[in-house]
């Protein structure tokens, strides 16, 4: 394959008048390798440097923590929630800028989906409704999850200060934006979902009701870190705890993603299983090809394109702006480069994330399997995807 095959993936966009070498972003990807303290480490720094000097032309980190209260969702989540936490993102940061990446911090509260946080003991969510299956053993929890306590008008307030206050040291760290996560069943898609939120008062019930959070902490982060700094979001119907979770149908769609679309967004981002399937029984449209016609901002798509022709497919289509790939990332820190010359991939292997899925496990696996992260690595010797 020549770089002309991938001509679309490979094309300048602009993103909030950033101008952007490819489509190519790294998705956001849970590492838990923080330390206790929730601070970033320098394992941490090469990893991310990886990827940009890999070639992906925008980085999402993995979900970082948002306060010193309810949000923590996993032990060794790296978070954002205080000054120190802040500081140990600096040289990650300056790392994939030196680089020439654009780095996006992934701002996410755990709400019911919480399974360690060292800030307390119990869970808090929309509801009293406790997520299906059990913990997830590779972040490190075991057995079911816990009943959330359902969060108060207080409890709400601190969440929305939260998201702002680790939005100001996102900015301060020298990121150059980041995502509200409200995809995959953590807080702010508990929010919008019917499966978690039973809420009969102004934060729930209509579709407006569950808008209500996410909108009000997008508004509030926007009006905190001002108009140059990237404010995306992301969005799913699956969840973490409910894969077959799905939004009711095209009214529905239609109201969620209009309604996040009113807000200072500067990018939506639609993550799904496969992001070119259709998106639920009724439509033939993918999720992203859906927002794109709703939502007037740049459309991130996520799923299943780490084969590098659907993810051309996709943007040839017209069905997104730019494309997010995880786990073949995982597997080829490199991707982008690989890819453009026409170099094999290496296949994703569940064994390196188990089982714990951070940087050590990886770094293990790598060292047992001789496979290298980068092509550029002496030892190379992944066999093609
Ligand atoms: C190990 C791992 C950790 C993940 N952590 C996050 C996360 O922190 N935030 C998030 O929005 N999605 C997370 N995801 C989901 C990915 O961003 C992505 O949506 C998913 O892997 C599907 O894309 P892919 O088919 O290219 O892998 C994670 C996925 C994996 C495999």
């Amino acid at each position: 394959m020549t770089t002309s095959t991938y001509s679309q993936l490979f094309s300048p966009v602009r993103l909030k008048g950033r101008e952007l070498a490819n489509r190519a972003v790294l998705a956001p990807m849970t590492r838990v390798s923080g330390t206790a303290e929730g601070h970033a480490t320098a394992a941490m720094r090469d990893y991310y440097r990886d990827f940009a000097a890999g070639g992906f032309a925008t980085l999402i980190t993995e979900g970082i923590y948002t306060d010193e209260a309810y949000s923590q969702g996993y032990r060794n989540q790296p978070g954002l929630a205080n000054d120190a936490q802040r500081d140990s993102w600096r040289p990650v940061v300056e790392a994939v800028h030196e680089q020439g990446g654009m780095f996006i911090a992934q701002l996410m509260h755990g709400g019911a989906q919480t399974q360690g946080n060292r800030f307390r003991d119990d869970t808090a969510g929309p509801s009293a409704v406790a997520p299906k299956g059990e913990q997830l053993g590779f972040y490190g929890g075991q057995g079911p999850y816990r009943v959330p306590r359902e969060m108060s008008e207080a409890d709400i307030e601190a969440v929305i200060a939260g998201f702002v206050d680790a939005a100001r040291r996102a900015r301060e760290a020298g990121f150059d934006g980041v995502e509200l996560h409200a995809a995959n069943g953590y807080l702010l898609d508990q929010f919008l979902s019917t499966g978690f939120n039973r809420r009969r008062d102004r934060w729930g019930g209509s579709v407006e009701g569950r808008l209500a959070l996410p909108r009000a902490v997008i508004r509030a982060v926007r009006d905190a870190v001002g108009e140059d700094f990237l404010v995306g979001i992301r969005l799913s119907q699956v969840k973490v705890t409910d894969p077959d979770y799905r939004w009711a149908g095209l009214d529905e769609a239609d109201a969620l993603l209009r309604g996040v679309a009113e807000e200072a967004l500067d990018y939506v981002h639609l993550s799904d299983i496969d992001a070119r399937a259709p998106a639920f029984e009724g439509t033939e449209q993918s999720l992203a090809a859906l927002a794109r016609e709703r939502v007037g901002v740049p459309v991130i798509a996520n799923g299943n394109l780490g084969d590098p022709a659907l993810a051309e497919a996709v943007l040839t289509a017209g069905e997104a702006d730019l494309v997010a790939v995880g786990k073949l990332a995982l597997a080829n820190r490199d991707w982008p480069r690989r890819v453009r010359e026409g170099l094999p991939l290496t296949a994703m292997d569940f064994a390196m994330l188990a089982p714990h899925a951070n940087l050590a496990t990886e770094a293990q696996w790598r060292e047992r399997n001789g496979v290298s992260a980068n092509h550029t690595d002496t030892r190379e010797t992944a066999a093609p995807a």
